[in-house]
């Protein structure tokens, strides 16, 4: 088992680009695969969950070349995926799962998805019941995988109201419903991220959004179309909250995807107090990119707006470290997804603050954390191989004055390879071994 020991670093500085956007490099892989044409793919995160979903496409007989963070994928068309030769594993990925459900629930062939002891914990009852709502015909254990799905069902349109909020079900309606007779609709009960719609528009299919319903009409095509991915805000929040708590730092990342629907994690460390300046706004491939300058601020605990949940779904783990530096209260309530991600978030970040010394107080959805100092000297943190979980607390180390070990490191390699090197760049000082 892999570990970062983070040695206490209080200067932060430069200018940093982190790594392609994880939810935009999937679908960019999935939509180039079922396009007509070939779609070339600049700054792809060359991470293990979107190679996971890559393998998956090239084993259902896809080409897709790949040198270094530029693909070039020759789509086969709607109709035109393979029986893959065997279970599709996709190790970590919960996005790979349950949106490759929807594609694959209305194939001709059969199929089964399977993943690592994290993904084959989660929850995938929220993609199965609508999925069988549309006639699809899914086996699974007890509602998480390995999913056995049966190929040749003809799948009819469905109006779906999304019982929580995620980007990740609505995203598998959606693409089922490509598939499907007739019009298919979510409705989504708070905003999430709006990839799925954006780019599938990008690819030429026709899809209508009003408010928070998205709608479209199945037996359509997609027209391959050459894709720059932006960076991913989800990694640039280490380095915002990073810069945010170390007692000296001035950082500019480079390129941030800053598409409204991801945004939250801005919103919130500013309601912080936050010094965070956008400059640069410009729209890219129907993107919207910006630089983000982040300078050391003294935060203060507040109450997390509900309706920034789900815009800063991802960031929450770095977001409770700004709270653990902050004077006062943060409370988080109406959170319990934070339970079902790649770990517990809510527990494993509780255990990880107390073992730091910071008081806070687990609740059923969500927590409270008093902002203090990080009083106890040698902790080891367990990171139950969640990949935001240690990069955040490897961000608390430039708060700490002492070294913290994280156990557990090696998933993040899932969604930021290069994390250990852009953060020593930065100034923070951790050690893998
Ligand atoms: C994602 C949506 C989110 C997020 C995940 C990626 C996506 O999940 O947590 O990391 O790419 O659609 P939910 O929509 O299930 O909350």
């Amino acid at each position: 088992m892999s570990k970062f020991i983070a040695k206490p670093a209080h200067e932060l500085s430069g200018n940093i680009k982190v790594p392609g956007d994880k939810s935009i490099s999937h679908r960019s892989v999935m939509l180039g695969s079922i396009a007509n044409g070939v779609t070339e793919v600049e700054g792809l995160l060359d991470g293990e969950d979107v190679i996971s979903t890559l393998e998956a496409f090239q084993s259902m007989g896809v080409e897709i070349n790949k040198e270094g963070q530029n693909l070039k994928i020759h789509g086969v068309g709607v109709n035109g995926l393979k029986k893959p030769d065997g279970a599709l594993f996709l190790g970590n990925s919960g996005t790979s799962m349950r949106l490759m459900s929807g594609i694959l629930a209305a194939q001709t062939f059969d199929s089964e998805l399977c993943g690592d002891e994290s993904l084959s914990g989660r929850p995938m009852g929220r993609v199965i019941s609508p999925l069988t709502k549309m006639g699809a015909v899914i086996d699974s254990r007890d509602g998480k995988p390995p999913l056995k799905i049966r190929g040749g069902q003809k799948l009819k349109g469905l109006n779906y109201d999304l019982p929580i909020a995620s980007a990740q079900v609505k995203s598998c309606v959606l693409l089922a419903g490509i598939y499907a007779d007739g019009e298919t609709c979510v409705s989504e009960p708070e905003t999430t991220r709006d990839h799925t719609e954006s780019m599938l528009k990008g690819f030429g299919y026709e899809v209508r959004v009003e408010n928070n319903r998205v709608c479209l009409n199945g037996g359509g095509e997609l027209q391959a179309k050459n894709i720059r991915v932006p960076s991913d805000i989800s990694s640039a929040a280490f380095f915002m909250v990073a810069a945010s708590i170390a007692p000296k730092a001035d950082i500019l990342l480079q390129g941030v995807n800053v598409n409204p629907t991801r945004t939250g994690v801005i919103d919130i460390l500013k309601l912080m107090g936050a010094n965070i300046v956008l400059s640069n706004q410009r729209e890219a491939g129907g993107e919207l990119l910006a630089d983000i300058r982040v300078r050391s601020s003294n935060l203060r605990g507040i109450s997390i707006p509900h309706e920034l949940i789900p815009l800063a779904i991802d960031e929450f783990p770095v977001i409770f470290i700004a709270a653990s530096c902050a004077v006062g209260e943060t409370r988080l309530t109406g959170a319990k997804e934070l339970r079902v991600k790649e770990s517990d978030r809510i527990q494993v970040m509780a255990d990880g603050l107390c073992a730091l010394g910071i008081e806070c107080e687990v609740l059923d959805d969500g927590i409270v954390i008093n902002g203090g100092e990080y009083i106890k000297p040698n902790s080891s943190i367990k990171s139950h191989h969640d990949h935001r979980i240690s990069m955040s607390f490897a961000v608390a180390s430039v708060r700490s004055k002492f070294d913290i070990e994280i156990e557990g490191v090696e998933n993040v390699k899932t969604s930021f390879p290069n994390f250990v090197e852009l953060a020593n760049l930065a100034g923070m000082n951790l050690v893998e071994s």
